[in-house]
C-alpha cells in the first residue's frame, strides 16, 4: 500500500518521479505528491485523488530540479485528503513513507511536549518529525536514522529528502519493500520495480532492517546499528513495456488477455510436454526435502488463498497427503499446529503481502520448509521462503488478479505433477493424458477469451442487479469464490460465493426474483448436482447466469443467459479455463456500471499492512 519513488541524477527529476509514481498507482491511488530541492528549501506539489490530478500543480515546482521524492497513497491514518498526503515536509525536510508507525501516538506527544506542531493526522508526519528532530539534535542524518529506527514501531519504507544535502538521497526499508535503480549517472529508489525498469536493469533489494545512501554514483547500505552491508546487484527481467498498457483500454483487460501467452511460457518453463520431464529447479522442489513429509500447508490471502483452495482439489489425491489451506491473516494470529513435517506452500503474486509474510516466518520458525509461489522477483516472500516457483507473469498492474491467478493455479498444479512423480505416485497413462491436455490448452484459454462479446452482452442484461450468489461444487466452489472475488471489487456488485451443496443449507432463503445466480455448469462429476440446484433456483424465480461447455435445452431453458466456457478433462485446467470467462463477465459488469476497473475504490494492489 503507497508507492515511494526517488530520483537523483543529472535530468530534470519531475517528469521522471512522475512516470514512476504511474507505475505504483496501483500501490494506492487517493493522494499523491512530489517534493524536490530548491535552493535549500522544499519545494512541494500534493493533490487528493488520483495522480492525474496532481500534474497541474507540478507546474509550481522548480523544472530544473535534478533529486526529488514523490508518492501515491492509499490512507491508512487520516483522511486522503491533499493535506495528509506525502510527501511530509518541515520545509527543510522531506519523507515519503509506506506502511504504518504503530507507536506514532507516544511519539507524536513526546514531540509536541518539545513545542513541535503537526498539521496532519498521519503517522507519517510524526515519522518526519521524528527524525527531523534527531537530526537536529545529533547534526547527521545517519545517526537520525539509526536512533529513529530503534523507536519506530511497525513496517515502513521511508525515503528522505534533504535540501541541505544536493548528493544524497536516503531510503529506509523494515516490513516494506524497497528497490533502488542503479542507472548510468543516476539512481533511483521505489517501492517496486515496474517504476524502475524503464530506466535501469540493475536493481538492489534492501533489506529489511536496512537503510542506504544513494547518490548518482555510489550507494552505502548499513543496518539499523550502523554496520556496512554488503548488497548484491540484481540483473531485473522485466521490460518497460510490460508495465503499459500496450493498446489495451484497461490493464485488466491486457492481462487477461495475457493468460495464454504466460500459461504457455509456463509450461514450457516447467514441463517437458514431450517427455513428462519437470524442470525441478523452476519449481524450486529441488530444494525441499520431501522426505518425511507428511502434510500440506498452504496459505495466502485473497485470489491467493483461492488458488490455494483449488489447489486442495488437485493435491491431496495426486500426493496421497493431508492438504489444508488457510488464510495468511487468520493462520499468523492462531497458534496453528507446524512442524519439520509440514511443507508450506506460500502463494503471494507480490511477494510482499504482509499477512502471507508474517506466515510464512511462523513457519520457517517452526521448522516447516516454505516452498513460495510468486511473481514479483526478489519480493520479501521470496527471499524468507525456501526455494521458489516463479510464476513469471510479468508486472500486474490491475488491482484485480486475473494472469496471476490462473498462474498460481498452474503452478501450484506442476509442483503437485512433479512432487508426485519424485514420489512416485503418478501413473505414466495419467501423466500422458495431462501431457496431451497441456499442448492444447494455452490454445483453449484463447478459446474461452474469444467468448468476450458474449459475455459483454450478458454483462448488458444484468449489470444494473446488485446481488449475485456464485455457485460450483468441486475445484468450481472456490472458482465461485474468485469469480464473486473479482465481481465485488471492480464491480461493487455484492457478491457471495458457495459450493452447490450448501445452497440448502441457508443461503437459497435469499433466492427471489431479484437475486442473481451464477452458476458453474461443466460436464464433470458434479454435473448432475449442479443442475439439480440450478432447478431449485429456478424454482424459487432466481436469475440464472449457466456458466459451462453443455448447453443443453435443459440448461438453456432454466438460465438466462448462458456463458460457453470449453471443456478439458483434466480438473485442474477446467478450473483455470473456468475462471476466464468469469474475470471478463466481472470486467464488463464493471464497464457497464462506470466504475474504475484498474483501480477500484478503497484498494490497493500490495496489502503491506495488517
Ligand atoms: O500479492 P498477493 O497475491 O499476496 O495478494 C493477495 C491479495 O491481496 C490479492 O489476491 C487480492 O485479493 C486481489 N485484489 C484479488 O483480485
Amino acid at each position: 500500500m503507497c508507492g515511494i519513488v526517488g530520483y537523483l541524477g543529472d535530468k530534470p527529476c519531475i517528469p521522471l518521479i512522475y512516470d514512476g509514481l504511474t507505475k505504483l498507482e496501483y500501490r494506492g491511488y487517493d493522494s499523491a505528491g512530489i517534493a524536490v530541492a530548491q535552493e535549500g528549501r522544499v519545494a512541494l506539489a500534493k493533490s487528493e485523488g488520483k495522480l492525474e490530478r496532481l500534474k497541474s500543480h507540478l507546474k509550481d515546482l522548480p523544472a530544473s530540479a535534478t533529486m526529488g521524492i514523490g508518492h501515491t497513497r492509499w490512507a491508512t491514518h487520516g483522511a486522503p485528503n491533499t493535506i495528509n498526503s506525502h510527501p511530509h515536509s518541515a520545509g527543510d525536510f522531506a519523507i515519503v513513507h509506506n506502511g504504518i508507525i504503530e507507536n506514532y501516538l507516544e511519539l507524536k506527544e513526546e514531540l509536541e511536549a518539545e513545542g513541535i506542531k503537526f498539521y496532519t493526522e498521519t503517522d507519517s508526519e510524526v515519522a518526519m518529525q521524528y527524525l527531523r528532530a534527531q537530526y537536529n539534535k545529533l547534526g547527521s542524518l545517519e545517526e537520525a536514522i539509526k536512533k529513529s529506527v530503534k523507536v519506530f514501531r511497525g513496517s515502513y519504507a521511508i525515503g528522505i529528502l534533504d535540501p541541505k544535502q544536493n548528493n544524497f538521497l536516503y531510503v529506509i526499508k523494515h516490513g516494506s519493500p524497497v528497490v533502488i535503480g542503479i542507472g548510468d549517472n543516476e539512481c533511483f529508489f521505489a517501492s517496486d520495480a515496474p517504476a524502475i525498469v524503464a530506466h535501469t536493469q540493475k536493481a538492489i533489494f534492501l533489506n529489511d532492517g536496512e537503510f542506504a545512501r544513494i547518490s548518482k554514483d555510489n550507494i552505502k547500505v548499513w543496518d539499523f546499528d550502523g554496520k556496512a552491508s554488503a548488497f548484491r546487484i540484481a540483473e531485473l527481467s522485466w521490460s518497460s513495456e510490460a508495465a503499459d498498457k500496450q493498446g489495451y483500454r484497461h490493464f485488466m483487460l491486457k492481462e487477461m488477455h495475457e493468460q495464454p501467452v504466460v500459461i504457455q511460457k509456463a509450461i514450457a518453463r516447467l514441463i517437458d510436454v514431450h517427455t513428462g520431464d519437470f524442470n525441478e529447479a523452476a519449481l524450486g522442489i529441488d530444494q525441499i526435502n520431501l522426505e518425511g513429509i507428511k502434510n500440506i500447508n498452504i496459505i495466502g490471502c485473497g485470489s491467493a488463498y483461492h488458488a490455494g483452495q483449488i489447489a486442495k482439489y488437485f493435491l491431496e489425491p495426486l500426493l496421497g497427503l493431508p492438504v489444508t489451506v488457510e488464510l495468511a491473516s487468520e493462520f499468523r494470529y492462531r497458534d496453528p499446529y507446524i512442524r519439520d513435517t509440514t511443507l508450506t506452500l506460500a502463494i503471494s503474486q507480490s511477494g510482499e503481502t504482509l499477512d502471507t509474510l508474517t506466515a510464512v516466518k511462523f513457519c520457517l520458525e517452526n521448522k516447516s520448509q516454505v516452498l513460495a509461489l510468486c511473481n514479483v522477483e526478489y519480493s520479501s516472500i521470496v527471499r524468507a521462503a525456501t526455494s521458489t516457483c516463479y510464476m513469471h507473469a510479468g508486472p500486474e498492474i490491475g488491482v484485480a488478479s486475473t494472469k496471476a491467478f490462473t498462474l498460481q493455479v498452474f503452478c501450484l498444479y506442476a509442483v503437485g505433477l512433479a512432487i508426485a512423480k519424485k514420489i512416485g505416485r503418478l501413473k505414466d497413462n495419467d501423466l500422458k493424458a495431462i501431457l496431451n491436455d497441456l499442448r492444447v490448452f494455452p490454445n483453449m484459454i484463447e478459446q474461452a477469451l474469444a467468448g468476450k462479446e458474449a459475455i459483454e452482452l450478458v454483462a448488458q442484461k444484468f449489470y444494473e442487479t446488485t446481488n449475485f450468489l456464485f455457485v460450483g461444487r468441486g475445484l468450481h466452489a472456490p472458482v465461485a469464490s474468485e469469480g464473486a472475488l473479482k465481481l465485488k471489487e471492480i464491480s461493487y456488485v455484492f457478491a457471495e460465493a458457495y459450493a452447490g451443496g450448501e445452497l440448502k443449507h441457508g443461503p437459497i432463503a435469499l433466492v427471489d426474483k431479484k437475486m442473481a445466480v451464477l452458476a458453474i455448469v461443466p460436464s464433470d462429476f458434479y454435473f448432475e448436482k449442479m443442475v439439480s440446484n440450478v432447478e431449485e433456483i429456478k424454482a424459487r424465480e432466481g436469475r440464472i447466469v449457466v456458466v459451462g461447455d453443455n448447453a443443453s435445452p435443459r440448461l438453456r431453458n432454466l438460465s438466462e443467459a448462458f456463458i460457453h466456457c470449453p471443456q478439458i478433462a483434466t480438473p485442474a485446467l477446467q478450473a483455470i479455463l473456468t475462471t476466464v470467462p468469469l474475470q471478463l463477465f466481472a470486467y464488463f459488469m464493471a464497464l457497464k456500471r462506470g466504475t474504475d476497473v484498474d483501480q477500484p475504490r478503497n484498494l490497493a494492489k500490495s496489502v503491506t499492512v495488517e
